[in-house]
């Protein structure tokens, strides 16, 4: 089990095995980050993201994406994904591949302001504005400080570098927590929703109030940057904020199947 690859390694053959405890998050972690790179398509495309500062997220998520996708593929009719919080494109832009290289297709959605919030500054003024000013001063622990910048364009890049067309996903350019934005999908309903936005309690919070009905039964919400509280110690854990929001989840329906370093992964019940 442990060293099998894709497609005889199933994401529900490893929620099947999965135990919550240091040894076995530790053990998936360093396990997917492996196979990552024994899958050609999912290595060229993480270590074209390292490589050109793309993005942020582990290794061992792009194995994990495989698995998830695979998955919702056999189980629903349309393959609809949706992602909160896209910076410059890594993880749709890594679905649009996956569901390539599997011949599935994919109709995704994509929220997020493409633009970033911080201008060009002097490092001795982004340590005063840290010590003097508390909303920055979370903003930047809970990383969500991101330069100014055309995230569209880059987003665009990201995709013709892999021969993949951007202009097959809905981008919908703002803020998650925005009424005029939710107001776009509220009518929709995902195969899997992936939350990686605004890292703040309140709006992490917010977003899986929103977001987390739009899932099918059976479908996924995956939570980046999670981890916080569960067992493990050799990858990074995340944000507290996003780990506290998480205890809001299984009110909604869900059961966490299973987690991948700072990923959690919650599908919904019923189906
Ligand atoms: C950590 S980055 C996302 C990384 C991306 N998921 C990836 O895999 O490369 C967080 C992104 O969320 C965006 N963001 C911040 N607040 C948001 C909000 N309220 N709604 C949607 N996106 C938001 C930021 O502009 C940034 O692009």
């Amino acid at each position: 089990m442990t060293d099998l690859l894709f497609p005889e390694d199933t994401l529900a053959r490893r929620i099947a095995a999965y135990e919550n405890t240091a040894k076995a998050n530790e053990g998936l972690h360093a396990l997917f980050t492996a196979q990552t790179d024994r899958i050609a398509y999912l290595k060229r495309h993480r270590d074209w993201v390292e490589k050109n500062r793309w993005g942020m997220g582990d290794r061992a998520f792009h194995y994990m994406w495989m698995l998830i996708l695979a998955d919702a593929a056999a189980r629903f009719p349309s393959l609809d994904l949706l992602e909160i919080g896209v910076f410059k494109g890594q993880t749709i832009s890594l679905w649009a591949l996956i569901t390539r290289e599997l011949g599935l297709n994919a109709s995704i959605t994509a929220i997020s302001p493409f633009e970033g919030n911080l201008k060009p500054q002097p490092r001795l003024l982004h340590s005063l504005r840290k010590k003097l000013d508390p909303t920055y001063r979370e903003a930047n622990a809970v990383g969500n400080l991101h330069a100014i910048d055309d995230y569209l364009a880059r987003n665009r890049e990201i995709f013709t570098a892999f021969d993949l067309d951007f202009g097959g996903v809905k981008a919908i350019k703002g803020f998650s927590n925005a009424p005029e934005i939710t107001a776009q999908v509220s009518n929709e309903t995902f195969a899997l929703v992936y939350i990686d936005g605004d890292h703040t309690l309140e709006v992490a919070r917010s977003d899986i109030a929103t977001y987390a009905p739009l899932v099918r039964a059976g479908g996924y919400l995956i939570m980046d940057d999670a981890a916080c509280f569960l067992p493990g110690e050799t990858f990074w854990k995340g944000f507290e904020s996003v780990s506290k929001a998480c205890e809001d989840i299984p009110a909604l329906g869900f059961t966490n199947v299973i987690n991948i370093g700072h990923n959690r992964i919650f599908q919904k019940n019923g189906s």
